[in-house]
């Protein structure tokens, strides 16, 4: 939103800047600064990622991290984790502790969140994004960007548009129809600048029809800028920007990259040439130093002082802002909301005969089985790595949990070679990165001796579990597999788990099974003879302990899944429909920067759920889907037309019937009764989560407009009102539908 006053101080300020001037602030000044006018007093914009807190500080001009201690930090649950909550009010805070800690440690902005719509399980960077849902992403989306912006820190909504896949992610040139665009991949964005307003948006390394995103003027300028009246700040992604011409034309505004000869990059002197040239007008470059002092004010990283001069002439120059927030870095209020959203992002998918909880006046002895039980996570991933101040294994959750009257006994049960953390500086090298996996992958197989090892390892834990009456088995994958660069190859279990697993119930069927992962993982050997399963995503420095509450009982579980959890790849729309992985580019396709792995986005809308319930294909665990400690009664929907308008109030009761007090997501869906062969059989569209205790009942309360009942035509290029039979759906997830009323749009 333009204020008057401002624009009128960025014009005089943009008066006084030379064209090199001007230059400097378009692209980096180091790998994660762009350049300022110190003449000006116009500083340089810090920034740093990423989603699950403030990563470590880096040499200006080397992938080097500065090795001090005083850039440990607060490490969030991952987006996924976040997105699991369903919890607005918890993304709201997971934002506010981001911004607090970036401004606390110098930033004007953080690179996040990552609200990529997950597409593709075997998606390398899925444990960075939310959701396969559209509508779960925008409203998780706003919170956690304003709770960010609350603190003079500007959050960096990423990758715009349609980031689906780390493989040849430089080069994926994905298409797709204009309704699957607007439907499914770019309202969290809308959601981002139209409701969260947010101040900083990221380009993406892929292309979409054709043009890479990050220079991409019909994402950029057409959609964000005109559609949207976006006028806040465009980032390239760290070497997304691959033409001058292009990139000063788009809508961009800064150039950042991962090589060090900064006066080198489009947006530098190449650009300065074409200027000179005449090739590009110098009014690209001004409109973008508009949207950088614009951004500058927002953060309250300048204020700009006009001056009067004896000669008439007012001539202004940026100063800083002295009650700025000072945000915090580790602040004990972080660790706390970090804990409250752990707690409530852990899945509980199965818990026959009532497995869970082993409540601790019951449990003298516990087995923990699994290296993710004792391992760390924090500090990889890639450009979400985190130096966290601390993280809590699920190990050291459990024994914290229990105390010393339970005798925490722990078998590693397989084996992990640590393959990826000995590639150094990746992201220096990360826009080839296929090089680098090419070479992981030749390195792949177990050595005799590891062979030796993961059989001792397997007979020893299950030697172990037919002593112990309480065993938990936590596996699923790490940071070597959900990573950014890369895809998985498969969904199966990495590293013998399904063999241990089958072993550990064999002799022990009471054997509770956890798997942490950023994405779907195929339990399908194991899945229907475990009788407790819970499931979460990488869930931050807390995670171990919050994972620890809800197996003691101390907390209910409240998670629900933020995406399907198909068995295998060829289960999912990507595999039926769409050209992944694609043939493989050359050498010298790629050196030219120009070659294409197109990726039709076939599927259309059909993504997530939305496939598996229309083609009725099975999966392991829906959409939605997360079990309590108590059990809830819905009853008494009601419906109401607002008069004279495509809007509904609903109300539903929801009872608990269980014995402890309790949260349950109501989730609302809209579809056609007769469902037409090009919509989904439902849609999400309302979502609602409160605690209620024992015999208690609460009502939750929907407001459905007409957009609830739209769809985008490609024909007339608009969204268009169904019309004729619709039923809302309430349930407890997708597939667990409760009470459905039926209206006539
Ligand atoms: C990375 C990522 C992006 C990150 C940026 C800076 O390659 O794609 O998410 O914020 O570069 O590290």
């Amino acid at each position: 939103m333009k204020n008057r006053e401002w624009e009128q101080k960025i014009e005089a300020l943009l008066a006084e800047l030379t064209l090199d001037e001007k230059i400097s602030m378009i692209h980096s000044a180091e790998f994660f600064r762009s350049g300022g006018v110190p003449r000006l007093g116009i500083p340089r914009i810090s920034m740093n990622d990423g989603p699950m807190g403030v990563r470590n500080e880096f040499e200006p001009d080397k992938w080097v991290t500065i090795g001090t201690t005083a850039d440990s930090t607060s490490y969030l649950p991952s987006n996924s984790a976040i997105a699991a909550t369903w919890n607005r009010e918890l993304a709201k805070t997971s934002g506010e502790v981001l911004g607090r800690e970036a401004r606390g440690r110098g930033k004007d902005m953080i690179l996040a969140p990552g609200i990529n719509i997950k597409r593709n399980p075997l998606c390398g960077r899925n444990f960075e994004y939310m959701s396969e849902d559209p509508y779960l992403i925008s409203e998780m989306v706003v919170p956690l960007i304003e709770g960010i912006q609350e603190n003079d820190v500007s959050a960096c909504v990423k990758h715009f548009a349609c980031n689906a896949q780390e493989y040849e992610r430089l080069f994926v040139n994905v298409e797709l129809d204009e309704r699957t665009l607007r439907e499914i991949y770019l309202p969290g964005f809308e959601a981002a600048v139209k409701r969260a307003k947010t101040w900083g948006l990221m380009g993406s390394y892929n292309l979409v029809r054709g043009v890479h995103g990050s220079q991409n003027r019909f994402l950029l300028t057409d959609i964000l800028r005109k559609e949207w009246k976006y006028d806040g700040l465009v980032v390239s992604d760290w070497g997304a920007v691959h033409d001058t011409k292009l990139a000063a034309e788009s809508g961009l505004d800064i150039e950042m990259s991962v090589t060090p000869d900064f006066d080198e990059y489009y947006l530098a002197n190449p650009l300065k040439e074409a200027i000179k040239k005449g090739e590009i007008s110098e009014e690209r470059v001004d409109e973008m130093v508009r949207n950088i002092l614009r951004f500058m004010l927002r953060v309250r990283l300048i204020e700009i002082e006009l001056k009067k001069q004896k000669n008439g002439k007012v001539t202004a120059k940026a100063v800083r802002v002295p009650d700025r927030d000072p945000g915090c870095v580790n602040a004990d209020v972080c660790h706390t909301f970090v804990r409250k959203t752990a707690e409530e992002a852990v899945v509980m998918l199965k818990n026959d005969k009532k497995l869970l909880p082993f409540k601790p006046s019951e449990t003298q002895r516990l087995l923990v089985i699994g290296d993710n039980a004792n391992r760390m996570h924090a500090a990889g991933g890639g450009s979400a790595e985190i130096k966290a101040l601390y993280e809590k294994t699920p190990l050291l959750g459990l024994a914290n949990e229990y105390g010393g009257n339970t005798e925490v006994k722990y078998a590693r049960g397989y084996y992990v070679p640590r393959k990826t953390a000995d590639i150094v500086n990746w992201q220096e090298g990360s826009v080839n990165i296929e090089e680098i996996n090419r070479e992981q992958r030749k390195k792949g197989g177990f050595t005799a001796e590891e062979k030796k090892l993961i059989k001792k390892l397997r007979d020893e834990a299950v030697a172990l579990a037919k002593e112990y009456d309480k065993v938990v088995i936590v596996g699923g994958l790490d940071h070597d597999l959900d990573v950014e660069g890369k895809d998985k190859e498969s969904l199966k279990l990495p590293y013998g788990q399904d063999e241990l697993i089958k072993a550990v119930l064999e002799v022990n069927p009471n054997a509770a099974v956890v798997m942490v992962s950023g994405s779907p993982v195929d339990m399908s050997a194991w899945m229907d003879k475990a009788k407790a399963i819970l499931w979460m995503s990488y869930n931050g420095m807390e995670g171990g302990a919050a994972l620890a509450e809800v197996i003691s009982g101390s907390i209910v579980p409240s998670g629900k899944l933020p995406e399907s959890l198909p068995a295998d790849f060829k289960d999912t729309p990507v595999a039926k429909y769409g050209d992944y992985p694609g043939r493989k580019l050359t050498a010298a396709e790629k050196k030219r920067m120009n070659a294409r792995l197109t990726q039709n986005f076939n599927e259309g809308v059909f993504v997530g759920y939305r496939y598996y319930e229309k083609e009725n294909v099975k999966v392991q665990f829906p959409f939605g889907h997360g079990l309590s400690y108590a059990d809830f009664k819905y009853s008494g929907l009601k419906v109401e037309k607002v008069k004279g308008k495509t809007a509904f109030t609903v109300s539903v009761q929801v009872k608990n019937t269980g014995h402890v007090s309790a949260k349950e997501t109501v989730q609302l869906y809209v579809g056609e009764k007769n469902v037409s062969a090009g919509n989904p059989v439902k849609e999400l569209k309302g979502f609602d989560k409160a605690e209620i205790k024992p015999g208690q009942t609460k009502t939750f309360k929907f407001k459905l407009d007409e957009k609830a009942f739209s769809h985008f035509s490609n024909e007339s290029m608009k969204w268009e009102v169904m019309s004729g039979d619709m039923v809302i759906y309430i349930g407890a997830s997708s597939a667990d539908i409760r009470c459905t009323k039926t209206v006539k749009i």
